[in-house]
């Protein structure tokens, strides 16, 4: 199972999850339908004897317990691996950790802080590596938020972002243009997506509009989705704060009433009240935040089936 170099793209290189383009558009569906069908009758699918690395450079609930629970669903077992369980934490190297790791379990979830070295993970592994979170990209949060939106507003409704053009919302943007989802990103100016995004948008299917607007965003939005102004291991200017607080970025009652009547609420969570939501806002009648979160648990099943399951 191990191997001493990298990867090329050959027949026999395990596929990865880096970014949701890792899949594609059908694959994306099938996943969705997958999930629905598990959230429906709870059916499950076995990776007997299957072992899965939680490999986590950062905090988790989420991410780390609904991949912990879906393997003992599947009939796997998870092994977390925390920033001082390994030699990695002594200063080994990432590669020579992927090989070793790589002649003992089946697979790889990673929440990393660089997504360069997510991407040096997946070279050097002989496993599938899922990216459980870096700074660039949060795939399998998009995964529960394309179900999460299916079964709210609609694939065909609008998407308001509101806040940081984070790794939620660029896995978000991949993810929205792959299955043609209208989305708008507003973000205060300096703090937006810039042209690479956009461009890896249009190369999928559909660009988002971009605005630095958080009014004329939610105007009218099937769903309004908000995450933190300032993300894990982010060292912001003294000024970044202050510049979505300026804006008018906090997603509050009266934001909300701008939108769809009933439009849901989304936040990948953790959320911090009073700054980019309102505490009535995420406890309110708009917020899908509960469900939104259950379903990673039912999106990473069909994920680690897709990648794992012979
Ligand atoms: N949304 C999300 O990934 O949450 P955690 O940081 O709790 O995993
Ligand atoms: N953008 C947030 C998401 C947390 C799930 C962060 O990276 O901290």
């Amino acid at each position: 199972m191990s191997t001493l170099t990298p990867h090329d793209t050959t027949d026999d290189s395990p596929a990865h999850y880096t970014d949701v383009d890792d899949l594609t558009t059908a694959e994306v569906e099938s996943l969705l339908d997958s999930a629905a069908q598990r959230r429906a009758d709870g059916s499950r699918s076995p990776l007997a004897e299957q072992t899965v690395a939680l490999l986590f450079e950062k905090p988790s609930t989420r991410t780390r317990v609904s991949f912990e629970t879906g393997l003992t669903r599947l009939g796997g077992h998870a092994q977390f691996l925390g920033p001082d369980d390994l030699q990695l934490g002594a200063g080994e190297p990432l590669r020579d950790t992927a090989r070793a790791l790589s002649g003992y379990v089946d697979g790889i979830v990673a929440r990393l802080f660089d997504h360069e070295d997510l991407e040096t993970l997946a070279a050097y592994s002989a496993v599938p590596v899922i990216n459980g979170l870096t700074d660039a990209a949060h795939p399998c949060q998009t995964l529960a938020d394309l179900l999460t939106l299916r079964e709210t507003a609609g694939l065909d409704g609008s998407v308001a972002w509101v806040g940081d053009a984070n790794n939620v919302c660029r896995s978000l943007v991949v993810g929205c243009a792959m299955l043609d989802v209208d989305l708008t990103v507003a973000s205060p100016e300096g703090y937006g997506l810039d042209a690479d995004h956009l461009d890896h948008a249009a190369s999928l299917g559909t660009e988002p509009a971009t605005t630095t607007d958080p009014e004329a965003a939610v105007a009218d939005a099937d769903a309004v989705y908000t995450d933190v102004w300032v993300s894990m291991g982010e060292d912001p200017d003294g000024d970044k704060r202050a510049a979505f607080e300026a804006g008018g970025f906090t997603v509050d009652e009266d934001l909300l009433d701008l939108a769809a009547e009933d439009a849901a609420l989304m936040h990948c969570l953790p959320a911090h009240r009073g700054e980019e939501v309102t505490d009535d806002a995420l406890e309110g009648a708009h917020a899908v935040v509960w469900r939104q979160a259950e379903n990673r648990l039912y999106t990473q099943e069909a994920l680690l089936e897709h990648l794992l399951a012979a």
